[in-house]
């Protein structure tokens, strides 16, 4: 089959490579339809990421048509529609019973050099390197699901692949954003990024109540989506952003901020250097210029809930400003099997159409072409899907 591998930074290619095989009773083998490259598979693109190995299969976002179940399959048959959720989990450990569904115990193999990391491994996920498990991703013609029953949603005929495609990640990841920040009627919330994932938090923040939102970019194309989704923004370039959000908010702050940015933030001023060159150095792994702003900004008590990726460690983080403001954080790579209905609920209710945020459509064979765009943002780039 043809599949979308990772060479090195900035260097994917479509190339043939065997196709998968059911290698567990609970496996599914699922042919795809659609796919979409994420802003998590940029810093894959982009080298930040490590335990990638030259021909590792990319992508987490996708579905398809079941063509072979495992023994042990029982609520998947051939033929169905399903969408695939990123991280891969067995849906009965202790982790998985609480929905706590990216924390799964039982996926990755490679716990081990998650724990070395990070102290204890997270779930197994997609096309995202060998410390998540080394398993093959999903741009591609097929590809294995494990665990198919739990990370599998199936989809009536009626709704467009582009429609629940994003179910996949990052509709629940910029909901499960949103919901960590406990939003109550009134609530001002503020989005550093709006790419995808700030898109769907924006979207996620007003279907679960917030007054306003207020989201922060660079990108007129990107903010202007955000205005046709409601939020009131904020051009980092062009303002300080900490003032603008007091000015906006009667100086008190936004009741809670949500990072849709993650490790490779941009930023003005002398800052950005100083993060560039002990990034580059690997005397940081990921530049924390939106933690830094959004920690400042957020009004005393308030939340700070952080979707963007991070990998490692970074400096001069004001832990000082997070203890003497009682602020909360929360974060967490998405669990996204426990989204998989109510998301779908409110598609089909017609309260939220994903499809908004698709500006390129391609060949599964122009992949590196896709990865380029996106990365570039050239001809207003926001979101690609690929289709085999
Ligand atoms: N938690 C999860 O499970 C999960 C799932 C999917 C994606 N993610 C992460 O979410 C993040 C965003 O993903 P995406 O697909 O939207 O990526 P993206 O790269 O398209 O979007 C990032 C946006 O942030 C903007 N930005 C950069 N610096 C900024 C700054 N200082 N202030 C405000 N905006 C800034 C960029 O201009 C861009 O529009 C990534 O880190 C990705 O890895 C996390
Ligand atoms: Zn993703
Ligand atoms: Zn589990």
């Amino acid at each position: 089959m043809k599949a979308n591998c990772w060479y090195g930074k900035q260097d994917v290619q479509v190339v043939e490579v065997p196709d998968p095989k059911i290698l567990n009773r609970q496996d599914a083998i699922v042919k795809i339809t659609s796919t979409a490259i994420c802003g998590s598979d940029l810093h894959l693109y982009n080298g930040f990421i490590p335990t990638m190995e030259k021909g590792d299969i990319l992508g987490h976002e996708f579905m398809g048509e079941v063509v072979e179940t495992g023994s042990e399959v029982k609520k998947l048959r051939t033929g169905d529609r399903v969408v695939v959720a990123f991280p891969i989990s067995c849906g009965r450990c202790f982790f998985c019973q609480k929905e706590m569904f990216s924390l799964c115990e039982n996926s990755n193999p490679n716990a081990w050099m998650a724990e070395k990391m990070f102290g204890h491994s997270a779930a197994g996920i997609f096309g995202y390197s060998h410390l998540t498990g080394g398993f093959a991703g999903g741009q591609a013609e097929y590809v294995r699901v494990p665990f198919a029953d739990v990370g599998t949603v199936k989809i009536e005929n009626g709704l467009t692949d582009e429609q629940v495609l994003f179910l996949s990640d990052i509709f629940p990841t910029g909901y499960m954003a949103a919901e960590n920040c406990d939003i109550t009627p009134g609530d001002t919330v503020a989005v550093w990024g709006c790419g995808p994932v700030g898109q769907f938090a924006i979207r996620s923040a007003f279907l679960l109540g917030a007054e306003r939102v207020i989201a922060i970019d660079r990108i007129p194309e990107r903010l202007r989506m955000a205005r046709d989704g409601g939020a009131e923004t904020v051009n980092y370039e062009e303002t300080y952003v900490y003032d603008t959000l007091m000015d906006m908010t009667g100086g008190r702050g936004p009741d809670s901020c949500i990072d849709a940015v993650g490790l490779e933030a941009h930023t003005t001023g002398p800052l950005y250097s100083y993060d560039r060159v002990k990034q580059a150095m690997w005397l940081e792994s990921d530049r924390p210029f939106v933690l830094r702003e959004a920690i400042m900004a957020c009004r005393n008590g308030g939340t700070l809930s952080i979707s963007g990726v991070y990998g490692g460690l970074v400096d001069k983080w004001p832990i000082g400003a997070v203890m003497n403001k009682a602020l909360t954080i929360k974060t967490g790579q998405t669990h996204v099997q426990k989204y998989f209905r109510p998301l779908l609920e409110r598609i089909k209710n017609n309260e939220i159409d994903p499809s908004f945020v698709v500006t390129h459509r391609l060949h599964l064979g122009d992949a590196p072409k896709g990865y380029a765009a996106f990365w570039n943002k050239q001809d207003d780039c926001i979101k690609v899907v690929l289709t085999p």
